[in-house]
């Protein structure tokens, strides 16, 4: 009798996407030999719904499989399929974020740096692809190497890809400004929280290393233009997080994002974070309009946002993927005229 693994290689020489019922009726008959939360059936079963086109019953299957501790070959590849998966369903930032966390891989070579390109160049960023595609392509050359490095770093400093500068804000209560690597502490501890790692890049209980590649992730927030991730600072300590995203700046609208860690909360640093950055970004940025999205559950981030001025404007019904589920949003919003009129 072949093993399991053996079982499932036959399965790939053979699958079929022709005949999707009856691949999938054969991959299902292989994972059943499994317990529900075995992770290497869990990714088979995602690969499987992605082999045949269903990246949305996929991309959750992937993440519970890295959750419950993919290990081996399967890990890499998971992180890759789930990436490129991420980037068909329309959401190539989140492809970014996680092939920037998972940069190269003994298994996967540098597959995860031609996954990133594709994302980037989705996410509006095409000489941001184009440089990591060429750096990566030098490392394979046996002439001119440093020449292709170079001018691929011309691409990136080249004047229409000028990184956004994250300026230092201060007010009474909190100071905005950019990471440094001693908040590390704050990210670890922010990452303790059960739900800031389900709507951020935060690792679960993160190390020393990744609560380090988390601050190094939110340079590269301005490198791209996405926005301006700011650490925000209370009686000289990191006490938590605000970003001003970009994403939909052409279309008049920016958002705001946010977390406390839960050994500083309550005392109103989320209220004076969102302040700062409302007016910060009303009065640079100069947008129509600033907006939150927020969980109805979440009353401390919509009482923060009440309080700055931010209106209530409506329930978006399983607007997000959270975690594994999609959660219903509140949209929030404040206007540039409103906020002008109501000096804020
Ligand atoms: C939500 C969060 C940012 C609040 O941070 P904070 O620094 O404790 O907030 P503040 O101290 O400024 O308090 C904001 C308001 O919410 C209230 N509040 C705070 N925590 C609350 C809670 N758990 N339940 C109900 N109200 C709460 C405060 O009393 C205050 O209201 P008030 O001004 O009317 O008295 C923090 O709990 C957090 O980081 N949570 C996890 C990440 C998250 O949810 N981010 C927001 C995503 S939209």
């Amino acid at each position: 009798m072949p093993s399991w693994d053996e079982q499932i290689a036959l399965f790939w020489t053979t699958a079929d996407d022709a005949r999707p019922d009856e691949t999938v009726g054969a991959m299902r008959e292989l994972v059943a030999q499994r317990p529900a939360d075995d992770p290497d059936a869990l990714y088979e079963w995602a690969s499987v719904h992605d082999y045949l086109g269903m990246e949305t019953e996929a991309i959750p299957l992937y993440q519970t499989a890295l959750d419950h501790g993919l290990t081996g070959d399967r890990r890499p590849q998971a992180i890759i399929q789930l990436a490129s998966s991420l980037r068909n369903i329309g959401d190539p930032r989140a492809a970014i974020d996680l092939l920037r966390a998972h940069p190269n891989d003994q298994v996967t070579g540098d597959a995860s740096q031609a996954f990133l390109a594709l994302a980037l160049r989705d996410a509006g960023h095409p000489d941001e692809a184009l440089r990591v595609a060429l750096v990566t392509l030098a490392r394979t050359l046996p002439l001119y190497q440093g020449a292709v490095k170079n001018y691929a770093q011309d691409l990136a400093d080249s004047p229409q890809n000028d990184p956004l500068e994250v300026p230092t804000i201060c007010t009474e209560h909190v100071t905005l400004r950019p990471w440094r690597s001693d908040d590390v502490d704050a990210v670890i501890d922010a990452s303790s929280d059960p739900h800031i790692p389900n709507i951020t890049t935060v690792p679960k209980n993160a190390t020393q290393e990744s609560a380090q590649a988390f601050i190094e992730r939110q340079y590269e927030r301005a490198i791209t233009g996405a926005g301006y991730s700011f650490a925000v600072e209370a009686n000289s300590e990191c006490v938590g997080f605000i970003g001003v995203w970009l994403r939909d700046f052409d279309e008049g609208r920016v958002t705001l994002g946010y977390w406390t860690r839960p050994g500083a909360r309550g005392r109103g640093h989320a209220t004076a974070a969102l302040s700062a950055a409302t007016a910060w970004a009303f009065e640079t940025l100069q947008p129509p309009r600033l907006q939150l999205y927020i969980e109805p559950w979440n009353a401390g981030s919509w009482r923060a946002a009440e309080r700055v001025g931010f209106e209530r404007e409506g329930l978006l019904r399983s607007w997000q993927l959270v975690g594994h589920e999609r959660r219903d949003m509140y949209m929030y919003g404040m206007t540039q005229a409103a906020y002008t009129s109501a000096n804020i």
